[in-house]
């Protein structure tokens, strides 16, 4: 047998790029690669790219230098080590990497994952593989499953790919450009993906896609499912305790999605629902789609069918043409919906899309003093989110052993990490805490008798600034 070769992958960016790397990972242990939590030591070194940002994308070309380092030692070992660009940023400058870093072996888009054994063997034979085209096959036939013991050993929280591609083009994003057009899967391939999920162990499921809600897959009756419709169907497979679903468009939220929320249990009353900008003006520029009052009118119909629900969000600032009255609007907004958590960044110009022609009115201390104002509000409403907790009895799914010994870290149904003393057996269950403390961004609780409920006990919290 030959010796097994070691591949490290080091991802960057959203969580369709952490579910990618997985999906590398089960690939290529077919051809026999076992991960290494180094560089040092392996044969084949993957960086999983994102372009969303000026800062994510710089940080690669970083990378790409000490890894060059890292090569030549491996060189003067007499061992080869392989280079590959993989995500965002081998999709949207292909061959333009490997001119500003020559160590670079392999580029390979989004698209061609399940290539990467032939890239390998090209690159060995003709010293350099690219691959970023958009091919017509279909990607998502093509992913090996991953293996029991992979499951097993990624825990008892997974991703799904639903969807890929996003068809909005609002003008500020690359996705369009470096992940295509929206395709969904079959319903029957998730529900399949979900079952052996849940089989091996696995009890929540994050279906992930860049436009999650826009969701249209073909069914098992021949017709076009929404996002809503395929979340009833997977809350009927055993063992699933939780689903979640990542990325959302406002413009995107249909009745069945409301639908879902209002009669599903295992549906956590958490969204991510970002709204960019609280300004009209700037979210016509934005090419958003929606206003300020379709957006709050959507939070409404969320919180109309299901009365615990919390709200996360991403934000710009100094968008082209923001003015000072557009930021304050952004902060108003805020302080009108109050998020349990949100995201925010500068503006930064993306090569190729639209708002990278328009004029950039907001300065770079215009935008710091921006960022860090938004940034104040929206820490404000995670803490007393996070405070908001105490006292109340909220139900936690077990993930993990926690630092120290005897305790174990699990999730509230809003995400926020709670540590328990217990026993590992809970791993894996759903149970009542009582929350006792707030410890900077974790809660502190004891396991609580259980009590019987039909939807989770995290019902029981108030939401909200
Ligand atoms: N500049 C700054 N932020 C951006 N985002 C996407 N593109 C840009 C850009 N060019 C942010 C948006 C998006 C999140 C994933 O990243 O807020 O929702
Ligand atoms: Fe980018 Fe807009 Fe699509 Fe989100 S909806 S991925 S921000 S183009």
């Amino acid at each position: 047998m030959s010796p097994k070769r070691k591949l490290h992958i080091k991802s960057y960016g959203c969580q369709m790029n952490a579910y990618d790397a997985q999906r590398m990972v089960d690939t290529l242990a077919v051809e026999g690669f076992v991960e290494t939590d180094s560089a040092d030591d392996a044969d084949l070194v993957i960086l999983n790219t994102c372009h969303i940002r000026e800062k994510a994308s710089e940080k690669v070309y970083s990378e790409l230098g000490r890894l060059r380092l890292t090569k030549q030692e491996a060189a003067g070992e007499g061992r080869q080590m392989r280079i590959a660009v993989a995500g965002c940023v081998a999709q949207a400058e292909g061959d333009e990497i490997i001119r500003r870093a020559p160590a670079v072996d392999i580029v390979v888009g989004p698209q061609s994952y399940h290539h990467l054994p032939k890239l390998i063997e090209r690159a060995n034979s003709e010293g350099r593989a690219i691959e970023t085209e958009f091919p017509a096959e279909d990607k998502f036939a093509s992913l090996p499953q991953p293996a029991p013991a992979a499951i097993r050993a990624r825990g008892i929280s997974a991703f799904v790919t639903v969807q890929e591609g996003c068809d909005k083009f609002c003008t500020f994003c690359v996705v369009p450009y470096t992940r295509g057009a929206e395709v969904s899967r079959p319903v029957a391939k998730i529900a399949d993906d979900a079952k052996r999920l849940a089989d091996h162990g696995v009890r929540e499921i994050t279906l992930i896609g860049q436009n999650v809600n826009a969701y249209h897959g073909e069914g098992p009756d021949g017709a076009t499912w929404s996002l809503g419709k395929l979340l009833h169907r997977l809350a009927d497979i055993p063992g699933i305790a939780r689903l979640r679903y990542s990325t959302s468009h406002p413009r995107d939220v249909d009745d069945s999605l409301i639908a879902a929320h209002r009669d599903l249990p295992a549906l956590m009353p958490f969204v991510h629902l970002p709204v960019q900008s609280g300004s009209d003006r700037i979210l016509a520029a934005m090419n958003r789609k929606h206003t300020v009052r379709d957006y709050c009118e959507t939070i409404e119909r969320f919180r109309r069918a299901r009365q615990d629900i919390a709200f996360s969000s991403d934000f710009i600032v100094g968008f082209p043409g923001e003015k000072v009255e557009d930021f304050s609007a952004t902060l108003a907004l805020v302080t009108q919906i109050g998020y349990g958590a949100a995201y925010s960044f500068k503006y930064s110009p993306r090569p190729g899309t639209p708002a990278a022609e328009m004029q950039e009115t907001v300065s770079t201390a215009e935008m710091d003093e921006r960022l860090a104002r938004l940034q104040d509000l929206i820490n404000s409403q995670q803490s007393a989110f996070n405070a908001a907790a105490i006292g109340t009895t909220t139900d936690v799914l077990f993930e993990a052993p926690a630092r120290y010994p005897g305790q174990i870290v699990g999730r509230s149904a809003y995400l926020q990490p709670v540590h328990v003393m217990g026993s590992a057996e809970i791993i894996g269950q759903v149970l009542p805490v009582r929350i006792e403390k707030l410890e900077r961004f974790s809660l502190l609780g004891t396991l609580a008798a259980p009590i019987s409920h039909d939807r989770p006990a995290a019902s029981q919290m108030t939401i909200g600034a």
